[in-house]
């Protein structure tokens, strides 16, 4: 089902005291906020504080707990890792995948990004897999040929039964923690070509059932313009997602 989505990427930011009163400050402002079946709100905190949060939104319905990465590996010696098995064990729901700070500092590129999505489908945590390009690649034109190749690298190997579980977030590099924001224009045209080319990869129903987000300073004051677009189903929040009422107006513009 599609599925209105507004996650919040908590980056390298809380401790654990800071990390339980933004729960519980979400999870008590958002009562009454999700009216329907349709609308998921998804936390993604440091891992280490992945179970008390877990913990903390137990019985609230639509909030989830996503993490902001998982490993490519099962198993084994792999010091530092955290595997989607892991991560399921603690009833995670969702796994950031792919995001631009993962590509640029820590190089993760299109072969490792796969096969994180891989291990996340099979522990049945669905991967937000990320994708936008650099302000250079804007200005030169070359902005949908980075976003398809990101895509086909990290994400199209999975059969049409796996993809079905997953959400793409497009975040235009340039807009992350910048305060610039693409205007809803740029985000719907970019949605609507992912959207196409989920649609060529595995077909029109897939395609119409499929949650696209956008992310990259998205706030209370321009999330309703974001949301509003017809390709546009939700936001991956970073900077507005560390206060409980930045974050409860943007959940707000979902709508019903
Ligand atoms: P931002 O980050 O909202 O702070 O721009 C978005 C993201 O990186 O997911």
């Amino acid at each position: 089902m599609r599925k209105k989505i507004v996650a919040g990427n908590w980056k390298l930011n809380k401790n654990k005291a800071e990390s339980i009163e933004l729960t519980s400050e979400i999870k008590e402002k958002i009562k009454g906020v999700l009216s329907t079946d349709s609308h998921e709100v998804i936390l993604c905190p440091p891992f280490v504080h992945i179970s008390n949060v877990v913990d903390l939104v137990k019985g609230s319905e639509g909030l989830k707990v996503g993490s902001q990465d998982c490993s490519l590996f099962e198993q084994g010696a792999y010091t530092g890792e955290v595997s989607a098995e892991i991560l399921k064990s603690y009833n995670v729901s969702y796994a950031i995948i792919g995001h631009s700070e993962r590509r640029n500092y820590f190089k993760e590129d299109g072969n490792v990004l796969s096969q994180k999505v891989t291990q996340a489908v099979k522990s049945q945590i669905t991967p937000i897999f990320c994708c936008g390009e650099l302000l250079n690649e804007r200005e030169s034109g070359s902005h949908f040929d980075i976003v398809q190749s990101q895509l086909e690298e990290g994400l199209f190997h999975l059969s049409e039964t796996e993809i079905k579980n997953c959400v793409i977030a497009y975040e235009p590099v340039w807009a992350i923690g910048t305060g610039k924001t693409a205007t809803p224009d740029e985000a719907q045209e970019m949605h609507k070509f992912i959207r196409g080319l989920v649609e060529l990869k595995y077909g029109q129903e897939v395609a119409n059932e499929f949650s696209v987000l956008y992310g990259g300073s998205c706030k209370p004051g321009n999330a309703k313009s974001l949301f509003n677009c017809l390709d546009i189903d939700g936001g991956l929040i970073g900077g507005a997602s560390l206060n409980a009422d930045d974050f409860v107006e943007i959940i707000k513009a979902l709508g019903s």
